[in-house]
């Protein structure tokens, strides 16, 4: 066989991407590398991205957390968002003298759609008084109308920050359902779900258990509760992503988006990860070709209106600063 392009790109996504496409996959990445360095711009991906994005032309990886505060450090002049546009509105909150692109627009979230600031003015007055938690699955005027953000691996702590005895948290009502669990403040929650998180059931965990006796089940705390009852762990991805290095389980199955088990069936080789297959088609938008257009012709650039961008920014750092002094 004649040697691939680009091998030692090649190295890392040989466990999920045939030989046979490589080379058409390694054209685009050779063009992305040329443009990133052109243009002085950096690739921040989620950890839900096909790997052939993952593994070759990213320069930041990581679940909504780890992006966000990545997102603080870059000194880039552009940075492509390889995930979807609530995290493009968080890159651009975060650094407003930066241009940031995301190659599809339609790279959307059932969260981030199921909620508007609007609603969260009236959950207000509904709740006098109460402070308002917000994931970060939401869009700009959402954050704006908050106290603080959270991610699914920081929610119970940045929940816990305030020091009260009843918040709001907004928009996942299973994510508030988990906070509730694992915390004694009380939680008035919003009726979103993700929709990629909320079709696994029950059924499908006692059915992966029958087949693969032993199986050690991780789960999104974005699942319904059942689903979470049911798993052996649960946690946000990055969450994930360290229980299974620490875990030294044999044999996985992910409750989450199904690309993850791609990319981390390259990072431990040694585990079989069983794959229940959901796919987020938000995050499927991306691909190398639009990340190629995205660069050439610098679309789609994301703006914020300068007074939302400031209250947002505040509600987002104020997260940040909750594990910064947890860390010390
Ligand atoms: P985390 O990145 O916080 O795990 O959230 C998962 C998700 O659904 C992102 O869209
Ligand atoms: Fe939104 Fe769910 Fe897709 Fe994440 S996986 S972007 S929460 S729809």
């Amino acid at each position: 066989m004649a040697a691939l392009p680009l091998p030692e790109l090649y190295d890392k996504v040989a466990k999920v991407v045939p030989p046979v496409e490589w080379p058409a996959i390694a054209l685009q990445v050779e063009r992305i590398l040329e443009l990133k360095q052109q243009k002085n711009a950096v690739i921040l991906a989620h950890t839900y991205q096909a790997p052939e994005i993952y593994f070759t032309v990213a320069d930041f990886v990581g679940d909504s957390l780890q992006l966000a505060r990545m997102a603080t450090q870059v000194d880039a002049a552009i940075i492509v968002q390889a995930g979807v546009k609530f995290m493009a509105d968080t890159s651009k909150i975060l650094n407003p003298d930066r241009k940031v692109l995301i190659p599809d627009l339609r790279a959307g979230c059932s969260l981030a759609e199921s909620i508007t600031g609007e609603d969260v003015r009236r959950l207000r007055e509904q709740h006098p008084g109460l402070p308002v938690v917000t994931y970060v699955n939401t869009n700009a005027d959402v954050k704006a109308e908050s106290d603080i953000c959270c991610t699914s691996s920081n929610a119970v702590e940045v929940v816990e920050s305030l020091g009260v005895p009843k918040v709001i948290f907004i928009p996942d009502r299973y994510l508030a359902k988990w906070v509730a669990k694992n915390t004694k403040v009380e939680i008035v929650s919003w009726d979103g779900a993700c929709e990629v998180h909320e079709r696994f059931t029950r059924q499908d965990i006692l059915a992966l258990r029958t087949q693969y006796p032993g199986l050690h089940v991780m789960a999104h705390p974005e699942c319904p509760p059942d689903v979470l009852d049911e798993a052996d762990f649960v946690g946000s991805t990055s969450g994930m992503v360290k229980h299974i290095g620490e875990s030294r389980k044999s044999q996985i199955a992910l409750i989450t988006e199904c690309s993850m088990s791609s990319n981390v069936t390259q990072m431990y080789p040694d585990v079989d990860f069983v794959r229940p297959c959901n796919l987020c088609p938000h995050m499927r938008r991306i691909t190398l070709s639009n990340i190629v257009e995205s660069l050439e012709k610098e679309q789609y650039e994301i703006t914020v209106p300068e007074d939302i961008r400031i209250r947002a920014k505040a509600a987002i750092e104020a997260m940040l600063a909750v594990r910064l002094n947890k860390a010390g």
